[in-house]
Order: structure tokens, then sequence, then C-alpha cells
């Protein structure tokens, strides 16, 4: 019997959630080895790479996409850098991994896309909600018709903190946070296309920040071309933890996913009963973030798992954008239109 393969991936930016990818892939995730890390600041692939044993660092990506050992990438780089990088890798013919959003402008998911294809390689997007428990089932019972006709869908993200307003880029809000929404919301309405959307946007949380772009706190309308109507919210600083949940609501009954429980443990006590909450979404998405990263293993390696592309990717974005120009307007804007606009360009 032939030995079972093992996919060698790279990943690109020792941040955050790359820190976090990083120790899944080498622990939670048996058929993928992380061979390569690489991120332009001096000792940062360096000291992730010492701390999880893996055998390569790099301060330029170019130079770990020309390691021939390194057959997959994940992409973990600031937002504003994903379709440049897609690009490279693409063209280096590697799978592709990439955290959301795969760009800034429809124009740029188009070259994604243009790039992934012409390249015939592997491209999934960082829609980690998809493999949270609960919402994978939530839309086979949408798919079994069990909802019956979808009319009202909702899905909430709430972080736990905004430590740092001034590293918050413009949009921040619409383009990575709410964009999990709005996949959310595209995945629970299967075959369903966003028509319309209206934005209202805040800095509540740090209104000092207000007149620098800052928004951290909004609420957003979408109809979809099945008639269903949605909401999506978010605030940066939810007191109680990391709270993410969504809702699909039809004619036949209503589904719910998310659950903020840290775990099955209640604590009584005199002033009543307790739940601890989970407190960030390393916490709370770890399943997800491995179910997603197992899928991506799977079917590069030629077992094909389900999961979001790149047309996800730009479902997603669509309605993000859709949210910035109504916010500048204060307008419902016409989705169609937008997507007129990004086919011209
Ligand atoms: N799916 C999720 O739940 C989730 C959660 C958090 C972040 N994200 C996404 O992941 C991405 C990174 O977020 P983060 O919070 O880890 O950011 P971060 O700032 O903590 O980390 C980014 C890392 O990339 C490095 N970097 C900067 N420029 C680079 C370049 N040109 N090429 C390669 N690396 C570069 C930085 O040095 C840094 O180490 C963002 O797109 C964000 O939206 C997704």
């Amino acid at each position: 019997m032939s030995e079972p393969r093992t996919l060698n991936i790279g990943l690109i930016g020792a941040g955050r959630i790359g820190s976090s990818h990083a120790e899944l892939i080498t622990r939670t995730v048996p058929n993928a080895r992380l061979v390569a890390i690489a991120d332009p600041v001096e000792g940062a692939a360096a000291r992730l790479a010492k701390a999880l044993h893996v055998p390569a660092a790099y301060t330029d990506p170019a130079r770990m996409l020309a390691d021939p050992a390194v057959e997959a990438v994940v992409i973990t780089a600031p937002a504003r850098f994903h379709a440049g990088l897609v690009e490279q890798v693409a063209a280096a013919g590697k799978a592709i991994f990439c955290e959301k959003p795969a760009g800034m402008t429809l124009e740029e998911i188009d070259r994604v896309h243009r790039a992934v294809e012409a390249n015939g390689v592997l491209f999934r997007i960082g829609f980690n909600r998809r493999f949270a428990d609960g919402f994978p089932q939530a839309r086979a019972a949408i798919e079994a018709g069990r909802i019956g006709t979808p009319q009202l869908l909702r899905s909430t993200t709430r972080d736990p903190g905004l430590a740092n307003p001034a590293a918050v880029a413009p949009w921040t809000i619409f383009l990575e946070t709410l964009i999990h929404d709005f996949d959310t919301l595209n995945f629970l309405n299967p075959g369903a296309r966003a028509v319309q959307v209206h934005a209202a946007a805040d800095a509540l949380v740090a209104p000092d920040f207000r007149d620098a772009g800052l928004l951290d706190t909004a609420v957003v309308t979408i109809r979809y071309d099945n008639g269903a109507i949605a909401t999506a919210e978010a605030s940066f600083s939810a007191a109680y933890g990391y709270d993410t949940r969504a809702e699909a609501f039809g004619s036949a009954g209503m589904v719910t996913a998310g659950d903020l429980a840290a775990s099955s443990m209640r604590y009584y006590g005199s002033e009543g009963i307790g739940i601890d909450t989970v407190r960030a979404d390393t916490q709370s998405m770890r399943g997800a973030y491995t179910g997603e990263l197992q899928a991506f293993t799977d079917t590069a390696l030629g077992h094909r798992a389900p999961g979001p592309g790149v047309g996800a990717a730009r479902d997603a974005l669509r309605i993000a954008l859709g949210c910035i120009e109504s916010c500048r307007t204060g307008a419902p804007v016409t989705l169609d239109a937008l997507d007129a606009v990004g086919a011209a360009r």
C-alpha cells in the first residue's frame, strides 16, 4: 500500500491570524505539513518558524514561492496585499488558501479570478463561518426545505474589543468584518443573489476616531432576488465576548446557528446561573479554522471537499462595496449597477 500523501504548505504573513493558522496546520491537520513561513518584517517569520519547528523562514515571499518543496500557500497578510499575492502564488503554480477579502475592489477580484483560471490552481477563501458548528447544518436544513421559503435572514458579528482604533483602516467593518456575515447570508440563502443593500454605520465605540474615518458599529439591510430580506450587523466591542450568530426564517420554520458558550459548563450560584463566553475568534473559531484548512488540504491532495472559492469571495465583496457606496450617499445601492462599473473597469 502506498504512503498517504502530505501537502507541503508555505504561509505568507506571520501576524495574528497567520500565527493561529500556522499552529493549526502544524497540530490539527494531519495530512498537511507547514514547511515555510514568509513575512517582510525582519524576524517575524523566523520567530514563528522556530516556535513551531518549521524548517524555513523568509522575509521575501517571492523566495518562498521559488522553493519547489512548497506545494500550497496560505495567505494571511493584510487585506490590501491579497490580490497581488494571489497573482504571484498562482503564477508559481501553487494551490492557494487566502484569508478574506481576496481583493479590495471588484477589479482586484476579477484579476484574482483570471490568475487562478489561467494557472489552473485551487483557490479557497477563508470564510470560516461555513465550517463553524451549526452553520453547515443550518444550510443543509434550508437546502432540504425544512424552513420552506427563506423570508428573513440575519447574521451578526460582535468583536470583543477595539484595542487600537487608530490602526483600523477605513471601511474595515464592511471589507473585513461584515464580509463574513455577507458570505453567511449568501450561504444560508442558496441560489439567491443579493440585489440591493442599504447600510447605516457610525463610530459609537470610539467616537473620537469618527473624523479619521473609523466605523465600529453598522447595520446593513440586503434584499435578495428570491424576495428574502436580510440584515447583517456588527460591533467592534461586545463587553461579553466574541459573538457570531445567524438565523434564517422561512415560511415553514427557522434555523439558528452560533453560540457564545465557551463550554457546556454552567455555574449555579446565589445570583443565578452563569455561562462563560468565548473571548476571541481564535478560541471560538478554532474548529472552523481547522475545518477550512482541512478541506483545502484534502482538495489540494485530490480528495475534493466543499469550500468557498472565487465566486463566493466576489459575491460577498460586492455587498461590502455596496455598503461603502450606501454610507457615502445615504441611499440604498443596486448591486447590478456596481457589477456593471466593476466589469467596465
Ligand atoms: N477569518 C478570520 O476569522 C480572520 C480573523 C482575523 C484576520 N483575518 C484576516 O487575515 C488577514 C491578516 O489579519 P491579521 O489580523 O492577522 O493581521 P496582522 O497585522 O496581525 O498580520 C499581518 C502580517 O502580515 C505581514 N505582512 C505585511 N505586509 C505583508 C506583505 N506584503 N506580504 C506578506 N506579509 C505581509 C505583517 O508583517 C504581519 O505579520 C486580514 O485580511 C484579516 O481580515 C481573518
